[in-house]
C-alpha cells in the first residue's frame, strides 16, 4: 500500500470492484473531504445555503478558474474582501468550492 494508507485499504475492502488505478484518486477525494475544515458551513452558508446549491447556482469554472455568476469575478479575488475569511483560509474555501462545482456538474451523468 502506498502513501494513502488506511483509507485506501478500507476503500479496497469496501469496493472490491474498484479498479486499482481509481483507488488513489478516490482516496484523495475522500481524504480532501475529511480534512477540509467546515469553513463554508460555518462562515458562508448562513447567507448562501449549502455549498452544493451555491456552487450549482452561483459559480462557474472558466478555464479551471472559479468565477462568480454573473459578474465573472474570480472567487479568490472576491473573497479577499468578502466573507470575512483570513488570507490563509481563502485558498481552502476556493479549493473546496472548486471541487464542489466539479462534483455538481458531473451529477447525474
Ligand atoms: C452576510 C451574508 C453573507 C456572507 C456571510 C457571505 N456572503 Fe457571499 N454574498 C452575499 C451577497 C448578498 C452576495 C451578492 C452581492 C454582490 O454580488 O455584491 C454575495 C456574493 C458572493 C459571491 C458572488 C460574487 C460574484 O462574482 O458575483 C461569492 C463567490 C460569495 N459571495 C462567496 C462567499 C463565501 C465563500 C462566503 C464565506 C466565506 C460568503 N460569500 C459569505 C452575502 C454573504
Amino acid at each position: 500500500m502506498k502513501k494513502l494508507g488506511v483509507l485506501s485499504v478500507l476503500l479496497a475492502l469496501a469496493s472490491p470492484g474498484l479498479a486499482d488505478d481509481l483507488l488513489a484518486p478516490v482516496s484523495a477525494m475522500l481524504m480532501a473531504q475529511v480534512t477540509t475544515p467546515p469553513l463554508f458551513r460555518e462562515r458562508c452558508s448562513g447567507c448562501h445555503g449549502s455549498a452544493a446549491a451555491f456552487a450549482r447556482k452561483s459559480l462557474t469554472l472558466r478555464d479551471g478558474v472559479l468565477v462568480g455568476n454573473p459578474s465573472g469575478r474570480k472567487v479568490a479575488d472576491y473573497l479577499a474582501s468578502h466573507g470575512g475569511l483570513a488570507p490563509g483560509e481563502v485558498p481552502i474555501v476556493v479549493d473546496s468550492l472548486t471541487r464542489t462545482r466539479i462534483e455538481v456538474s458531473t451529477e447525474g451523468k
